[in-house]
């Protein structure tokens, strides 16, 4: 049978897919007309507060907040995942120290997919293993690979602790204050789960072949670092530290419109109005900057909120600030280099990714769109001595 995307006729080209709805999920409504989110009916408000992120994940993998003997059961199994097996260890030490940390963790996937005998298996169970081992185990990598290219020995997790905690510590080398470790668990809640996004349909397309849950999680990690996607809260934290200080906002600003430049951490394909997860932490990033002394970040980054959202051509785009705005200082006040960030985005958003992989899998169909073919109709191929 021919392929559709072979036909002459011009049908309609869907760029971008915007608006195509090419499955069903249970584990968070977008509501992008008036900014809510929740995951499973929970909303990201009540969830950021009050969760930890290990009650997040729990959600997202068996469909209910857990009871405390079920976390308890959970933390057993992710501090377990924490401690890397010295081959992925290994791998993680050979790597370049001049790479983006995000691909770190993708190499550090790749290697637990060729150490696990059982990579293939994609039964429920196995593959909700499997996630629980990736979720323990990524955030283990990037603290591992920031502190080696430092030169620093990478720290063995300390299973007392939960995600938020460890990863802090095992960054810096010693425990954080609360508010630091609240900041990040809050952060890891709000950025888990978010419906059909490109690293999550990216994860999706990967799993629908009947691949396995390392190849979907090590393809959704290549999608995430794109400035579009994840790689925002890098470019928005790096567009901060180039403005230096809120005295200079207004000129960056028209200057980026005089020049079309974008004001990264601003608009987003679904929410035409503030992404819900800003207020969460825009209040982290407050307290940080409390605690720290430092507001310069926190104060620059609402100055340009205060300016877009007063001016038209903002205004008339429907473009308000995304998570990444205040992401961006509350992972450079928690002591991320600009380059770590995508990659601690990464280590919460897998529990998403790994969700939505068990949901595509519990009716999978291979997700092949087509192409329309706009190439020549017909050439006679000329060997290469006879070219001119
Ligand atoms: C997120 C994003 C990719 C969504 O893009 P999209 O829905 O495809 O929207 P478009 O790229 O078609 O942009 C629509 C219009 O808004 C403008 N626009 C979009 N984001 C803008 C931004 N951050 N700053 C300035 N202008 C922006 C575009 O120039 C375009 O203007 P035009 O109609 O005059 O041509 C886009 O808003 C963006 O690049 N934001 C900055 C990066 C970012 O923060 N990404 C993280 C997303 S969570």
């Amino acid at each position: 049978m021919a392929d559709p995307g072979s036909t002459t006729t011009a049908p309609e080209i869907n760029r971008g897919l915007a608006g195509l709805i090419v499955a069903e999920t249970r584990l968070s409504m977008v509501d992008g007309t008036n900014g809510r989110l929740n995951y499973l009916g929970y909303s990201i408000a009540d969830l950021a507060q009050h969760a930890q992120f290990e009650e997040v994940l729990y959600l997202l993998w068996y469909g209910e907040l857990p009871t405390r003997s079920e976390l308890d059961e959970l933390n057993g199994k992710l501090t377990g995942a924490r401690k890397l097996s010295t081959s992925v260890m290994n791998v993680i030490k050979a790597l370049p120290k001049s790479g983006d940390p995000i691909d770190a963790i993708r190499a550090g996937v790749t290697a637990m997919a060729m150490e696990d005998p059982t990579c293939h298996d994609l039964s429920h169970d196995a593959v909700r293993e499997k996630s629980i081992r990736l979720a323990g185990a990524m955030p283990t990598m990037l603290a591992a690979y920031s502190r080696l290219r430092k030169d620093e020995q990478p720290l063995d997790p300390d299973p007392s602790l939960n995600t938020a905690a460890d990863f802090l510590r095992m960054v810096h080398g010693k425990r954080q204050s609360k508010t630091f470790e609240d900041a990040m668990n809050a952060y890891l809640v709000c950025v888990c789960e978010h419906s059909m996004n490109a690293s999550t349909f990216s994860a999706r397309v990967t799993i629908s072949t009947i691949s396995d849950i390392y190849a979907a999680i090590s393809t959704a990690l290549g999608t995430l670092k794109g400035d579009a996607h994840g790689g925002a809260n890098q470019k928005s934290m790096e567009m901060l530290l180039e403005i230096g200080s809120p005295d200079n906002a207004d000129n960056y600003v028209e200057e980026s419109l005089r020049t079309h430049r974008r004001i990264m951490g601003l608009g987003h394909r679904i929410y035409k109005t503030r992404d819900p997860r800003v207020n969460q932490l825009m209040g982290h990033s407050a307290k940080l900057a409390e605690e720290t002394g430092n507001a310069t970040w926190h104060n620059l980054a609402q100055r340009l909120e205060e300016i877009t959202a007063t001016n038209q051509f903002f205004l008339d785009r429907k473009l308000f600030p995304n998570v990444e705005f205040y992401s961006a200082p509350l992972l450079y006040m928690l002591g991320m280099t600009t380059d770590m960030m995508p990659g601690a985005f990464a280590i919460s958003r897998v529990g998403g990714w790994s969700a939505q992989v068990l949901e595509q899998l519990e009716d999978n169909h291979l997700i092949r769109p087509s192409a329309l073919y706009t190439g020549p109709e017909s050439q006679t191929y000329v060997p290469i001595d006879q070219r001119g």
